[in-house]
């Protein structure tokens, strides 16, 4: 019999608390420890779940013996963390994105390699069943729209490029096998800080697909849709109605009287829950050695993308058009 996999959490806040209701649900698993420097938040998790807790890594990894950690403290945390956890020896889960800074990932991801440790981030949508459906359907796309709104401006440490438009960047790069050959984006921040909170891009790849993304923290409501257009049907996505997602694919069709009818197939998909197929994935990595769903290449490839449009948005408010970085 295999002996439970001991994990813990590091950062118990909104997404912390996901990762830890999965582990505590999941067969084969101890959620040994959460890591959260709030004191309320410790309680909390000390209630929920009768695990340790500490207010830093450096008491947990002194105290415990662990297999695997999920790192969701904020983002900008996520590099000298994530380095502490793999030199312990550990697995690790990195909320996406993996850090802030394409030369802190390529480290990261060299140093997991090194000590032979799976490093795997928290593209969630890569665990959907219409991302999935859609990377085996999609030959070749002209045309993709991303949308991305939330009222929720939450996360201050990174703008809403790394935010959430990383997700789109994610998806839509499984999805065109070119290279990117020019990049526009616009956008701002609100109040005055150093983040944008809007932000729009437009990526033409070298085979001619145009891509365009919208991410705001700051809209009204949820949007978070996808359309991708290829030249015989076009598929739309609407995944703002979660567990399930809504994907209706539109072919034209020759009709009997004056010209093209469209033929509209809508189906609403179950997803279930897409974090737990993460974690299943990432332990299954650990024990099995499974064939990961998403590389570290992929996982750099989407960041630096996104760290390349961020950079090209100071001063924040200009449009700029140009051959994408390196
Ligand atoms: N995959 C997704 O869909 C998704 C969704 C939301 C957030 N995220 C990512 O998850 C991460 C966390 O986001 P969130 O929304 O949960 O933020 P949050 O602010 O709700 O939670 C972060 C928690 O980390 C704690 N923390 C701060 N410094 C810490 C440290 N040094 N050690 C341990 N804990 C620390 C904070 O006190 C807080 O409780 C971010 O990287 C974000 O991009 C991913």
């Amino acid at each position: 019999m295999n002996e439970p996999s001991q994990v813990a959490v590091v950062g118990f806040g909104v997404m912390g608390r996901y990762h830890a209701n999965v582990y505590a649900a999941l067969p084969g698993v101890s959620l040994r420890a959460v890591v959260e420097p709030d004191t309320a938040r410790r309680r909390a998790a000390a209630e929920l779940y009768g695990c340790a807790t500490y207010t830093d890594v450096a008491a947990m990894l002194r105290a415990e013996h662990l297999d695997a950690v999920s790192l969701a403290s904020p983002t900008s945390t996520h590099y000298p963390l994530a380095s502490r956890l793999l030199d312990a020896g550990l697995h690790v889960l990195v909320e996406k994105p993996v850090a802030t800074r394409v030369s802190e990932a390529r480290a990261l991801a060299a140093q997991s390699r090194t000590l032979g440790l799976v490093m795997q981030v928290g593209h969630i949508t890569r665990f959907y069943k219409t991302v999935q459906q859609l990377r085996q359907e999609v030959r070749r796309p002209y045309l993709i729209e991303a949308r991305r709104l939330t009222p929720n401006a939450r996360i201050r440490d990174v703008g809403v490029i790394l935010d959430l438009m990383i997700h789109d960047i994610d998806i839509v790069l499984g999805l065109v096998a070119s290279p990117v050959a020019q990049v526009a984006v616009a956008g701002h921040a609100l109040n005055g800080t150093p983040f944008e909170d809007v932000a729009a891009a437009q990526i033409i790849f070298s085979n001619g697909c145009i891509a365009r993304f919208l991410a705001s923290r700051v809209a009204p409501d949820t949007e978070r849709s996808l359309v991708v257009a290829e030249a015989e049907r076009t598929f739309r996505l609407d995944f703002a109605r979660e567990p399930h997602t809504e994907m209706a694919i539109y072919q034209p069709r020759p009709s009997d009287d004056d010209g093209n009818h469209v033929h509209v197939d809508r189906h609403v998909v179950f997803e279930g829950n897409p974090l737990r197929k993460e974690l299943e994935h990432f332990l299954a990595r650990i024990r099995l050695s499974a064939t990961p769903i998403g590389t570290l290449e992929d996982d750099l490839r989407a960041l630096t993308l996104a760290t390349d449009l961020t950079e090209r948005l100071a001063p924040l408010g200009a449009a700029t058009v140009a051959a994408p970085a390196g």
